[in-house]
């Protein structure tokens, strides 16, 4: 047994804690939301296909390397790297890109919570109307009954341009982030997922279920496993790169903070693998429960991030049960955003605590209220501030409203930059020996890893960053 995290002196209660905390991290909006409106937008099997080779040929190996840095280094990000760094005779400017992470954590929070707040928003109007169909003595009834798909689709334009609800959903929902966070890593985070996250997958389960047998789960699987291999243009390989970062919560130094919480000693590979195989298991699954429906009701798969706000819901309408299974669908989301929103408060919280020295809830609070009060500029892009452009100058964002630009640089850049530093640091720079102890890995298994996060991790990432930079390369 190695010491808990030098600085907070915090660590979970077991394996599976652990487990169950990294992949509720993964699991979040990005499968449920952001998956199934690329795979759509993408015309669906070309997209897939490549995601999930992206997931475990570099999404993988930088699972094992960020958690290998946090066993190892045992605080916070930049700590951990530093103490890595020092282990191994490289230079502690490394610890550079820990901060970085921690930047990019809190500035992707920001919106996260804006989004976790809209899917607030609807399970809230849905849990209303499953409750008046209760009342009314029809509990399986559709959703919504009464309205129009027009009026339908009308409350998400009337949601977007109610500033003041759109400002107490955001704060309820960071207010809830802030307080798991401030009870800390065991009675705080660890609590959370142990309920949160079986909770999640007995939905899931059901909702997929009820997709197979109410929707048309055929249409799905082909949508989904068919690939259309015309359809993969750079552009869609781009997209397919960058959700495998960001469904595994990649680049923000999200795993290094939860892997300095581990404690116990054990192979950190099938550890690794587990949480690559949840997160992606999630994200297929999540697209066998939306399709199906989208397609039985003939709606369009390609109808981008409002498909969750403005297609399922009408679908509901249609469907027997619609009001009790259009609560529970946003419930599960709400589910798993909390669980994801707690990890990207925890990498600033951590470095506040650890290289500030400031009190748990003191810097879970300025984080917390920070990220709040930041996300305000978000969620005003939907209404007042929509022409606002803050990175006009910059071709890439002259035409992307705050929420977009802050979205798409984060994503597009802060995401990969974060994923090469991690991948060129611990691939080339630290101790064979301590990545051996710490990891724990067979020599046959470290000899593969190696390759990939040393060679073909940096290459194809540097291969997403220049792409998004530059989209004049694939010429779109
Ligand atoms: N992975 C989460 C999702 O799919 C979001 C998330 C949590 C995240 N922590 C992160 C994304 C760190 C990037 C980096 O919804």
């Amino acid at each position: 047994m190695v010491a808990a995290s030098q600085t907070t002196g915090e660590g979970w209660s077991s394996r599976t804690a652990f487990i169950l905390a990294a992949v509720g991290a993964a699991v979040g909006l990005g499968n449920i939301w952001r998956f199934p409106t690329l795979a759509g937008e993408s015309g669906g099997g070309a997209f897939v296909i490549v995601y999930i080779a992206c997931v475990f040929l570099l999404g993988l190996p930088l699972v094992l390397s960020e958690i290998f840095i946090g066993r190892a280094g045992q605080t916070d990000a930049v700590g951990s790297i530093r103490r890595v760094a020092t282990q191994s005779k490289a230079s502690p400017g490394w610890s550079i890109f820990g901060g970085i992470g921690a930047l990019a954590a809190f500035l992707i929070l920001s919106f996260y919570s804006v989004v976790a707040g809209w899917v607030l928003y609807y399970a809230g109007v849905l849990g209303a109307d499953f409750v008046q169909a209760l009342l009314a003595g029809d509990p399986f009834r559709g959703a919504l009954a009464g309205e129009s798909q027009a009026q339908i689709q009308q409350r998400l334009d009337d949601m977007f341009a109610n500033v003041g609800l759109l400002l107490v959903v955001h704060l309820f929902f960071m207010g809830l982030t802030l307080f798991i966070v401030a009870r800390g890593v065991h009675a705080g985070i660890e609590k959370a997922a142990t309920i949160l996250m079986p909770i999640f997958f007995a939905l899931l389960v059901g909702l997929v279920i009820y997709g197979a047998i109410e929707g048309d789960m055929g249409e799905a699987m082909t949508f989904l496993f068919t690939p259309d291999w015309s359809k993969l243009t750079p552009a869609v390989m781009n997209s397919a790169l960058g959700q495998a970062l960001f469904s595994l919560s990649l680049g923000v130094a999200g795993l290094i903070t939860y892997g300095s919480y581990i404690k116990s000693d054990g192979g950190l590979g099938p550890t690794s693998a587990m949480i690559a195989m949840a997160d992606t298991s999630v994200a297929l699954l999540a697209g066998l429960m939306i399709f199906p429906i989208v397609f039985s009701v003939g709606l369009d798969p390609a109808s981008g991030p409002t498909l969750v706000f403005q297609s399922l819901p009408f679908a509901f309408q249609t469907m027997p049960g619609g009001a009790l299974i259009g609560f529970l669908f946003f419930m599960l989301i709400l589910v798993a955003a909390v669980t994801s929103s707690i990890s990207l408060l925890e990498v600033p919280t951590a470095w506040g605590i650890g290289e500030r020295g400031w009190s748990r809830t003191k810097s879970a609070a300025i984080f917390g209220g920070g990220a709040f009060v930041f996300g305000i500029f978000s969620l005003l892009s939907f209404n007042l501030w929509s022409d606002v452009r803050i990175l006009g100058f910059w071709d890439i964002f002259a035409e992307t409203n705050i929420f977009d630009t802050i979205d798409g640089f984060t994503g597009k850049i802060m995401l990969p930059v974060g994923a090469l530093l991690t991948s060129l640091f611990v691939g080339w720079k630290a101790d064979r020996n301590l990545v051996r102890t710490t990891t724990g890995l067979s020599p046959a298994m470290f000899g593969l890893w190696r390759f990939l996060i040393a060679w073909l991790c940096p290459l194809a990432v540097t291969v997403i960053l220049v792409t998004g930079l530059f989209p004049a390369i694939l010429g779109s």
